[in-house]
């Protein structure tokens, strides 16, 4: 009886409950990322080195792999804040702090916020290792939740997240603030993930079983197969997630549409990341397979057949918007 009435009324948990959670799942990540001195992507691109997983499940550090999936996307956004020499940039959920270490690289002052104290640890030491001294401007971390500190009128020449507004709630008084805080003319840059149609995660999959993985070998990814097939598997397909993810995603870009001039909108790579981030093999090998999938991906996704899982805006605060 009690656990039918469990069954019926399971626990919500409040908004602050899942933000704690949120801090602490990212807390986890950033100690797994860095574990035995590893400098992970999300900390340094520069200075991030090749890793294999060291357990099943742990992810592998590939700085070039990640190059092809997503180099030209981070660019873009590192270009899109840096207009305005020795500006002011807000980098919203920085993580690590990959974004933020890059723009102060570029010269310019940022303000870098996350929930979580552990990542805000690991960029600190980025920042006071980090060998690239010349010209660079300042970068502030604080581990405090964004939505709730004074964000200002007219301070920020940029305000960016980096997979990071699809976690924050009340997304559409939070663009109001973000509109308040640029300067006219300023930027703003999201690129967020998408929910993956039945396509796309068709097409993964089948590259997925096609290509070697560090994470599964043949045979489990056989049974794998068969499992979903007899509708055996019952991964919960929002495991992954952390628990703030997801629920802003639509709403992001009517938002930017609406108050902003839209610069750029782009969706890329629909299924090449998942199997490219795991591929197991010689790097020459690696290299070109990841390459031709890249190619194969932004075809599909251009002509419309795909839809990317991920999505990247630019957009520019009008005088008058
Ligand atoms: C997917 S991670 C992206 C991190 C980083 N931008 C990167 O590129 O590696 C999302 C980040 O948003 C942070 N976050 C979520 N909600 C937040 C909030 N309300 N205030 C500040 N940070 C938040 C999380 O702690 C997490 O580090």
């Amino acid at each position: 009886m009690a656990g039918s009435m469990k069954a019926q009324n399971p626990h919500v948990p409040s908004e602050a409950e899942s933000k704690r959670g949120e801090a602490i799942y990212w807390d986890r990540k950033a100690l797994a990322r860095a574990v035995e001195g590893r400098i992970p992507l999300e900390a340094d691109i520069r200075r991030a080195r090749q890793a294999r997983p060291i357990s099943p499940g742990q992810e592998a550090i590939d700085p070039r792999m990640c190059e092809i999936l997503d180099g030209k996307y981070r660019a873009r956004f590192i270009d899109c804040a840096s207009e305005r020499k020795g500006g002011r940039v807000l980098d919203i959920g920085c993580g690590p702090g990959w974004l933020a270490l890059e723009l102060g690289r570029k010269g310019l002052i940022v303000d870098a916020y996350d929930l979580s104290s552990e990542a805000i640890a690991v960029a600190r030491r980025m920042l006071e290792e980090n060998p690239a001294r010349d010209g660079f401007g300042q970068v502030n971390y604080y581990v405090h939740d964004v939505t709730e500190i004074d964000l200002g009128r007219e301070r920020y020449d940029a305000v960016l997240g980096w997979s990071a507004f699809h976690h924050l709630p009340n997304l559409s008084q939070f663009m109001d603030r973000v509109w308040l805080a640029l300067k006219p003319g300023g930027i703003v840059a999201t690129l967020d993930d998408l929910p993956q149609g039945w396509l796309e995660q068709g097409i993964q999959r089948f590259f997925s079983m096609l290509l070697p993985s560090y994470h599964r070998t043949y045979r489990q990814k056989l049974i794998l197969v068969l499992r979903r097939l007899l509708k055996l598997d019952k991964t919960d397909p929002l495991e992954g997630l952390s628990p703030m993810e997801g629920h802003s995603t639509q709403e992001i870009s009517p938002l930017l549409y609406s108050k902003f001039e839209v610069l750029k909108d782009v969706h890329f790579n629909a299924f090449a990341t998942q199997p490219l981030l795991v591929l197991k093999g010689p790097d020459a090998f690696r290299y070109v397979v990841a390459r031709a999938l890249v190619r194969l991906d932004r075809l599909l996704c251009q002509t419309g057949v795909c839809s990317g899982f991920y999505r990247m805006i630019i957009a520019r605060k009008t005088v008058h918007g």
